[in-house]
């Protein structure tokens, strides 16, 4: 578990408004004194037992960006002072690595297991997987490991089985209203256990890696979507969708992005994340040193005003609340006094 200190220069980039008093200062925040002065600026109540708001990442593609935009979104939330809960659904664990959690270790308790215990009508514990990321709950993890690719094989006999993760949040209401929003990272292959991931949500973060394999991936994944809103009536699940990989200096690049606004500009986020080596993964595995967020290692890089530029448009979009509040980023109320505490 870490203690993140966060430089004015970043408190400004994820809340530019808040923070513009601040460029000077040498002090450091923590996710929770950003917390503390963006709940004591607003004048708005809280709303009563809020639920947190789910977004999954899915693409139906392997290597498109999922993991590095959950893992980067998360970290970005939590220092804006959310209370933040990643959901690794891959069993290749690149989330939970990411995260700086050893996919080897023994204790691992993964999303399939609670639903297990959620399907066989037993009491779950959902503390006791819970892997404290940054200190005061702001980042929490739900890890993966090897083992969730068994889950398909009880969960295909399960009535309920599209439901059962949906099923796990809901029941869990009292544990899982301690979070403010909760980040899904799926594999990319269909599975029964991505189905129910999928839907506990109301619109999937798709992520488009900008070349052509993958917005013809975009196309299977809005018949698999289109295919779950004509069997579940009233859902009207949707797609927002984030681009990744952008270079301006690539023509196929240029040309993705071009045929992508054109075909589906009124869902694609107006932040395309940069082709950037600040995303690229130094291989955790090989070397035990996770690369991590770009906020936590390189805040002043170009790819972390992206990442920022995203989770201020997705908190915004989202609704994710604050403590009970929904404090819309780019209106958020200039600090004064209390820079220095
Ligand atoms: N914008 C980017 N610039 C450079 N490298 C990137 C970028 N986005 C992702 N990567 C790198 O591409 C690789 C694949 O990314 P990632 O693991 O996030 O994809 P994924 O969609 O989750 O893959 P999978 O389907 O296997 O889970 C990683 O090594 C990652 O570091
Ligand atoms: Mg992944």
């Amino acid at each position: 578990m870490k203690t993140i200190h966060i430089k004015p220069s970043t408190v400004r980039l994820l809340l530019p408004l808040l923070a513009s008093e601040l460029a000077d200062s040498k002090a450091t925040w923590t996710p929770d004194t950003v917390r503390s002065l963006r709940m004591i600026h607003s004048g708005d109540l809280p709303i009563q037992q809020p639920a947190p708001r789910v977004i999954v990442s899915r693409m139906a593609k392997g290597g498109v960006g999922k993991t590095t935009i959950i893992a980067n979104l998360g970290s970005a939330l939590a220092m804006m002072g959310h209370k933040v809960l990643m959901v690794d659904g891959d069993p290749q664990a690149s989330l939970t690595s990411m995260m700086g959690v050893d996919p080897m270790d023994d204790g691992i308790i993964h999303v399939g297991h609670l639903m297990h215990k959620c399907y066989m009508r037993q009491p779950v514990c959902i503390k006791d997987s819970i892997k404290a990321i940054y200190s005061d709950g702001h980042l929490d993890l739900i890890p993966a490991d090897i083992t969730l690719v068994n889950v398909d094989s009880w969960l295909n006999g399960a009535v309920s089985r599209e439901l059962l993760f949906a099923r796990l949040l809901r029941e869990n209401e009292d544990f899982f209203c301690r979070y403010e929003t909760i980040l899904v990272d799926t594999a990319p292959a269909t599975s029964v256990l991505t189905n129910a991931l999928m839907l506990a949500g109301r619109e999937l973060l798709a992520v488009v890696m900008l070349n052509g394999s993958s917005i013809k991936a975009l196309r299977v994944l809005e018949s698999n979507v289109a295919e779950i809103n004509a069997a579940i009536p009233n859902l009207d699940m949707g797609i927002h969708i984030v681009a990744n990989g952008w270079h301006g200096g690539y023509s196929d690049c240029r040309q993705a992005l071009d045929s992508l606004v054109k075909t589906h500009g009124d869902q694609l986020n107006e932040n395309a994340l940069p082709l950037s080596t600040s995303f690229r993964r130094q291989d955790s595995l090989m070397d035990g040193i996770p690369s991590g967020p770009v906020l936590e290692r390189e805040p002043s890089s170009d790819s972390a005003a992206s990442v920022a530029a995203l989770a201020r448009s997705l908190a915004d979009r989202y609704r994710i609340l604050l403590d009970g509040r929904f404090i819309r980023v780019l209106s958020d109320i200039v600090l004064k006094d209390t820079a220095n505490g």
